[in-house]
């Protein structure tokens, strides 16, 4: 299979002193990170590397099934930092912009929605992604127990918290407070620009994904 090796990214929010979150929970976080980029190029290797007439599919156990599960945990671990990463290092605030209006129509106010992704990071024992759904353009706070459970097809991700005690152990402690306390400072540091050209991408899916659609009807006559 034609896939290229995937690199870990630098991020500007790991060379700045963020509001709580200390730089070595940070630099602790990005070699996690960077262990998710390895294993993804390992798994990818390993599938490239498959004879596929000859290996066995089996679903209580094959090396098959293993990879390929295990794979979906090391990209999905990349994917999910890379967007952590990417959003933090901003100057917090209010939710602006275009996220700010979608989530005012979609929650029935802003502060709802703020109560509303306060408590799923509360529930979620590794995410909380708000994602934007390409079907109907709607967001939702999507409570994830891993990085591969429990997201949808066609939701592009926004915002990512990520709950798992990694993030915050060191800062806060491991309490269900010190969480709390770090989901305050991770909302103190966020870069809500960084959101909204996110959601930008995927209005803009979701806006060329229906026009093609469009023109594919062909009129009947
Ligand atoms: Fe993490």
């Amino acid at each position: 299979m034609p896939w290229d090796e995937i690199t870990a990214r630098d991020f500007p929010s790991l060379h700045k002193d963020l509001d709580g979150i200390s730089r070595k929970t940070m630099e602790d976080h990005y070699k996690l990170y960077q262990g998710y980029v390895k294993k993804t190029n390992e798994c990818r290797k390993i599938l490239n590397e498959f004879d596929y007439s000859e290996i066995e599919g089996n679903q209580v156990y094959s090396p098959l099934r293993a990879v390929s599960v295990d794979y979906t945990f090391a990209l999905l671990g990349f994917k999910n930092h890379d967007l952590y990463f990417g959003h933090l290092g901003g100057s917090g605030g209010d939710p602006t912009g275009r996220f700010a209006e979608l989530i005012d129509q979609e929650f029935n106010g802003v502060d709802k929605w703020q109560n509303a992704v306060r408590k799923a990071a509360s529930a979620a024992r590794g995410w909380v992604m708000v994602g934007y759904d390409l079907n109907d353009g709607s967001l939702f706070n999507y409570i994830m127990d891993t990085q591969n459970l429990w997201a949808v097809y066609n939701m592009v991700p926004v915002l990512a918290i990520d709950v798992y005690e990694h993030a915050y152990a060191a800062d806060f402690g491991a309490t269900p407070d010190g969480r709390g306390e770090y989901v305050e400072a991770f909302f103190r540091n966020l870069d809500w620009d960084h959101v909204n050209r996110q959601l930008q991408q995927a209005e803009a899916a979701r806006q060329g994904a229906s026009s093609i659609g469009a023109q594919e009807q062909v009129p009947t006559v």
